[in-house]
């Protein structure tokens, strides 16, 4: 059987799956690494392997035996200067083997952003000491957000309002970092009127842009996302002028999450991802080419395509409230056929310790003409639906759903 190329996915969660499903729709074959057996992207992949990323040998050996054309990776958690070395023999690592280092690293892409770039950024501090949190949060002023510099999804995050929750944070951040590095970022806490995720794909043809999803996060994590969110055109234009700087310094192809916050007219950059973004499972529904299409073409070198949007969309996390091993989803089949005959419904379990059950992908009932309230408690609703509930009441947590027993399902939901 002859392939276009062939991709090592080094991460194999549930954004990873969709990759793996855009990148078969292109021919490739694609071998899913994870740590554990039966990762989502794993269940349609060619083939997979189950080792650690952060054990520099067991990567070495994987990239070894299967001689990828392209490394793709799908999480930050991965022993990046393996993908340096593998760069440097000829290996195609996506976008490059710099970006993941940088994006792994807080201090690193903050340092190219707000220094070298000179991007608009909330004010920050590296503390690597109680007594060096304390200076930060005197520089930047209270409240203030403590982040380590290596972590994801709001993890070791806190926001902080009182000088004497400062060591607090500390000890949190320290004891929930990933690494071996106690370090912190101290910055500025931004009183922002909304935040977006602008997805940017970086292509042979150049740079484009996909309209600008809003999202709302609690505690530093993902709930969910909509697309396109209202948004100036002067903020809209300083966001995507940013993001262009950004992923030209980085360089390679495929698309980048690049997050902001904007509060007025005023944009500031807040951090990216290398690869598709939560807050972009939106775009499964929403756009023409999702941002795991546009990945997968721009990454093999195919022209991509210009974006349009199918009307407003948005998504949400189905977070679960305790262990099982055994779960369902329950009411979303009668809601699952749009009247335009788009329908995506679909549900994989997978085991991997977390709190997010699922995530749904939803029409709301009407054109998103409004800020971000009517369509949040639309979202609540919706979710409330989904997860079997009869009325239109408050979301509530998925029946018989555990933080260790995990699954994806998608549904495009008529109202
Ligand atoms: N300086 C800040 N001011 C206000 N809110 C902030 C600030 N920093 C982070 N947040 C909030 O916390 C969220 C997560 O922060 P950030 O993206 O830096 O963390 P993360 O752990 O990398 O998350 P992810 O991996 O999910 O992108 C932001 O989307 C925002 O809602
Ligand atoms: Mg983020």
């Amino acid at each position: 059987m002859a392939f276009t190329a062939k991709i090592l996915l080094l991460g194999s969660g549930e954004l990873g799956r969709e990759f793996v499903i855009s990148a078969k729709r292109l021919g490739a074959q694609v071998i899913a690494c994870d740590s554990y057996a039966g990762a989502p992207a794993m269940q349609v992949a060619d083939g997979h392997e189950v080792f650690s990323m952060l054990d520099a040998d067991l990567l070495a050996k994987a990239i070894e035996k299967h001689k990828p054309d392209f490394v793709v990776p799908e999480i930050e958690a991965i022993r990046t200067e393996v993908l340096a070395d593998f760069e440097a023999r000829g290996v195609t690592v996506v976008p490059s083997a710099r970006a993941t280092i940088m994006t792994m690293n807080r201090d690193r892409i903050r340092e190219v952003a707000a220094v070298e770039l000179g991007l608009r950024t909330s004010r920050y501090r590296y503390a690597e000491t109680l007594e060096e949190v304390l200076a930060g949060a005197a520089h930047t002023g209270l409240p203030c957000v403590i982040k380590p510099v290596m972590s994801s999804s709001g993890k070791g995050q806190s926001t902080v309002r009182t000088a004497r929750e400062l060591e607090a944070a500390w000890t949190y951040a320290v004891a929930n970092m990933r690494g071996d590095r106690s370090r912190v970022i101290v910055e500025e806490f931004i009183a922002f009127d909304y935040e977006i995720t602008l997805l940017t794909v970086r292509s042979r043809e150049g740079v484009s842009f996909c309209p600008p999803i809003g999202h709302r996060q609690e505690r530093g994590d993902y709930q969910e996302s909509w697309q396109p969110t209202p948004m100036s055109s002067a903020a809209l234009s300083a966001a995507q002028d940013m993001a262009r700087k950004v992923v030209d310094n980085l360089g390679g192809y495929g698309i980048f999450g690049v997050e902001f916050f904007v509060k007025g007219e005023d944009v500031i950059f807040s951090e990216l991802s290398p690869r598709p973004h939560d807050t972009g499972m939106v775009t499964l529904i929403s756009q023409n080419f999702s941002e795991f299409d546009l990945h997968a073409r721009a990454i093999l070198g195919l022209p991509v395509p210009e974006v349009r949007l199918a009307g407003g969309a948005a998504s949400a996390v189905i977070l679960a409230d305790r262990e099982a091993d055994d779960f369902r989803f329950e009411g979303w089949q009668r809601r699952s056929r749009h009247p335009a005959g788009k329908s995506i419904c679909g549900c994989s379990a997978s085991r991997r310790p977390g709190p997010i059950a699922g995530w749904a992908w939803f029409w709301p009932r009407r054109r998103m003409r409004t800020r971000h309230g009517p369509l949040r408690r639309r979202l609540r609703a919706r979710c409330g639906l989904f997860m079997g509930d009869e009325g239109e009441g408050p979301s509530r947590p998925l029946p018989q759903a555990g933080g260790e027993c995990l699954g994806m399902a998608s549904t495009a939901i008529s109202s």
